[in-house]
């Protein structure tokens, strides 16, 4: 497929997703925002009242999700839950269910079809190492667990959503410790993945370094 993918894969509230949205922006590339998948599914389990034990009724969810992109608006049936996925709850879940093989392999077509030309920038854990394995650039972005719950605070205050950083914290590391563990598809850089700490920088100093990589890519 000569259709180029940049991936981007970190942990939560690493920024990735901030960096490859504005990547994709730049290159004029479609972009994916896979843990978006991850969440809907969650959500469509929520809102379904799915049992929540059961891997094979979560992955037909999964794989028949009634999901719209208008854009920035994500529509499931006839809901807009653009925010609604952005909850913690629905976070935490998502985590949870990402780690049965069945939902993974359920949401796997869909994350391939958003490969189109003139080129895609991927974020999520597994983008480099399980999905697009042959993508043009693997970036894998990290930053210190607190700089990212402090990231995580400011985003939630500005929303108007009251937090508290000792919880903010240890849902980042519960959250870390599944990702990185979990027996499927766990969160670890891709062979020839670029790493990117960006604990000490702006979005933008992260962005350019990510442009700069692709621009100078062999
Ligand atoms: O990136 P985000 O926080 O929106 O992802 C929510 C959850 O979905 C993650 O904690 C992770 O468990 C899961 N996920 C995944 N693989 C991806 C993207 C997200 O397992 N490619």
């Amino acid at each position: 497929n000569p259709v180029p993918v940049i991936t981007i894969d970190g942990p939560t509230a690493s920024g990735k997703g901030t960096v490859a949205h504005k990547v994709a922006d730049r290159l004029g590339f479609h972009y994916l925002d896979s843990g978006a998948l991850y969440r809907l599914a969650a959500l469509s389990a929520l809102r379904r009242g799915a049992d929540l034990n059961d891997e094979h009724a979560l992955a037909k969810l999964a794989e028949h999700l009634p999901v719209r992109f208008d854009g920035p608006v994500i529509m499931l049936a006839n809901e807009n839950v653009t925010e609604a996925i952005r909850a913690e709850e629905v976070g935490n879940l998502a985590s949870k269910i990402a780690a049965l093989p069945a939902v993974r392999q359920a949401l796997f077509a869909l994350q391939l079809g958003f490969r189109k030309a003139p080129g895609l920038v991927a974020d999520g854990r597994d983008m480099g190492t399980v999905i697009f394995p042959h993508a043009k650039l693997k970036v894998f972005l990290t930053a210190s667990t607190e700089a990212r719950a402090q990231r995580r605070y400011k985003q939630l205050i500005d929303k108007g959503i009251s937090a508290n950083m000792e919880d903010l914290l240890s849902d980042l590391k519960a959250r870390d410790d599944r990702d990185t563990h979990r027996a499927i598809a766990p969160l670890v850089p891709a062979e020839g993945a670029h790493l990117l700490d960006t604990s000490n920088m702006t979005a933008d100093q992260a962005i350019a370094e990510v442009l700069s990589w692709y621009a100078h890519r062999a």
